[in-house]
């Protein structure tokens, strides 16, 4: 019994510390962001069909498209994320959102909308 409490009481933090390390955890996270913060201009698919869009220019990202996944690297989208893009509505996000939330953000666009292997993963 009292082994069950003790395991009842370690489990939360157990599942916080994984989640660091668990990248289906993350994605859940970036998933949580990219819906909060990035799909009123990206779209629900990352394809760039968004209301915004239409007044938008230069227009918001389209991450579907075979020109971005030429074009995009996850580091450089760390990178524009974090700083934004200068002249265009593309902000930088590095007030708001933590290394991590930029990273579990990236990874987010990267696999589920680029479908693209994570690092570790091919
Ligand atoms: C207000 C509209 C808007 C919002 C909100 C927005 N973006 Fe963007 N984003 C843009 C525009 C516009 C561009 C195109 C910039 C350019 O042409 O260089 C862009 C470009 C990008 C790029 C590609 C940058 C590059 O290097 O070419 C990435 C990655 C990106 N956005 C990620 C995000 C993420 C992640 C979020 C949410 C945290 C987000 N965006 C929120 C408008 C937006």
């Amino acid at each position: 019994m009292i082994q069950a409490i003790a395991l009842l009481m370690i489990l939360p933090g157990l599942l916080v510390a994984s989640s660091h390390q668990n990248p289906k955890l993350a994605l859940g996270l970036g998933k949580t962001i990219y819906q909060k913060q990035c799909k009123v201009c990206h779209g629900v698919q990352g394809n760039a069909k968004s209301f915004a869009a239409n007044a938008l220019y230069p227009p918001p990202r389209n991450f579907t498209s075979a020109k971005s996944k030429n074009e995009l690297s996850r580091q450089r989208m760390i990178r524009s994320v974090t700083k934004g893009r200068p002249g265009t509505a593309m902000m930088p996000w590095e007030k708001n959102l933590t290394a991590k939330e930029i990273q579990a953000v990236v990874d987010y666009i990267w696999h589920r909308l680029m479908h693209r292997a994570l690092p570790g993963e091919e």
